[in-house]
């Protein structure tokens, strides 16, 4: 019998993007039409601009991802597309065309979580056996997640303000080194040296394993302001060594209250676009060593948003049997474990 294939389709930020895997875990297509440069002009994602540039390109990618796979419709055997959370105008955007499609093909829909996109997908490119301890650490989250199953999560940590992604975007922002933001900070911290700046560890030390990032966000802002000699390399580099300070520190409390819940877990997963950094990768490298755990992370290009690992959710979820309505609805908001203690404040990310 040959392998279960699914087309997935993530819409959800500002990537719009497609990607037919299948359950042997072979990569047939994996596109992605950046809208970078409709957005940059703004410093950040404007979601309108995103909505409408998902519509004028997702259906001609769909097309290309299918004849680049050199598939015909009758050979999906179902279609994923990220159905929460994000910007709500574009999730509508994927969710009704993979419902569209499913409809005219009579194909199984899988309406996917994108922050389980993302915690699954080191399992399309590594041996990340359940359970494990995910690092998921994006441009709108940064979480701690023991990763029980398919959609078994149990979040031991999130952050209590600003994503890290957010963080290193805006920190870029403030250091002129353009848009987006993350990318070009890694590039910068290059030159740099972490030791001619100080900069603030937030949340270092504590107990738990929530994060803080706004007030490295404005510490960096001081710096600039009142160093106007500082260079922008040893900032990036002094930026970078703290946010890594901090994620190792708030990991490291993370493995010791996952063993205590799962004593079985051999692997720190990364996931999310910043997993895509070298340097965080080194650092919570060491980290997991140290810890008796290996570090498991996809290759920098599935740490971005990218729809393969839409597809491999997808698959993951039909080899479990969750398929979903054609009524199924968009969220804008959809944590990945729903039993996690409220966060302190009001207007935070999920
Ligand atoms: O997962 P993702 O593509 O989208 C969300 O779901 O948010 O993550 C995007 C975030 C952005 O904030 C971007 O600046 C950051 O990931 N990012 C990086 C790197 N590549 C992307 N941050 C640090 N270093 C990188 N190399
Ligand atoms: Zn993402």
């Amino acid at each position: 019998m040959r392998a279960p294939i699914v087309l997935g389709i993530e819409t959800s930020c500002d990537e719009t993007a497609v990607g037919i895997v299948d359950a042997e875990r072979r990569i047939h297509a994996n596109l992605i039409s950046s809208q970078v440069d409709e957005h940059r002009p703004y410093g950040g994602v404007v979601p309108e601009i995103a909505a409408r540039a998902h519509v004028s390109r997702l259906d001609r990618l769909i097309a290309r991802a299918m004849a680049e796979a050199r598939l015909g419709w009758a050979s999906l055997d179902a279609i994923a597309a990220t159905a929460g959370p994000g910007l709500i105008g574009g999730v509508l955007v994927g969710l009704t065309t993979a419902k569209a499609i499913a409809a005219a093909r009579d194909l199984p829909l899988i309406a996917v979580n994108h922050l389980e996109g993302h915690a699954l997908s080191a399992r399309l490119t590594e041996d990340a056996r359940f359970p494990y301890l995910l690092l998921l650490v994006s441009g709108g989250h940064c979480q701690l997640l023991i990763v029980a199953g398919v959609g078994r999560y149990r979040r031991l940590g999130t952050t209590i303000d600003d994503a890290v992604g957010e963080a290193f975007d805006k920190t870029a922002l403030l250091l002129g080194l353009g848009y987006p933001g993350g990318p070009a900070l890694e590039r910068a911290a290059e030159a740099g040296d972490d030791a001619a700046v100080q900069l603030p560890r937030p949340m270092r030390g504590r107990p738990g394993a929530d994060f803080s990032f706004s007030g490295l966000k404005t510490a960096v802002r001081h710096l600039i302001e009142n160093n106007p000699a500082a260079s922008a390399a040893d900032i990036a580099a002094g930026f970078q060594a703290a946010v890594a300070d901090v994620l190792v520190d708030r990991t490291r409390n993370a493995i010791e209250m996952a063993r205590a819940q799962a004593p079985q877990i051999a692997a720190l997963v990364l996931a999310g676009g910043v997993a895509a950094n070298g340097y965080l990768r080194r650092r919570l490298g060491a980290l997991a060593e140290s810890q008796g755990l290996r570090l498991l992370a996809p290759p920098p290009a599935l740490c971005t948003d990218n729809g393969a690992m839409i597809a491999w959710a997808g698959l993951e979820r039909l080899a479990a049997g969750l398929t979903d309505p054609l009524d199924v609805a968009a969220r804008a908001r959809w944590p990945l474990d729903p039993e996690a203690k409220p966060l302190p404040f009001a207007g935070v990310k999920a």
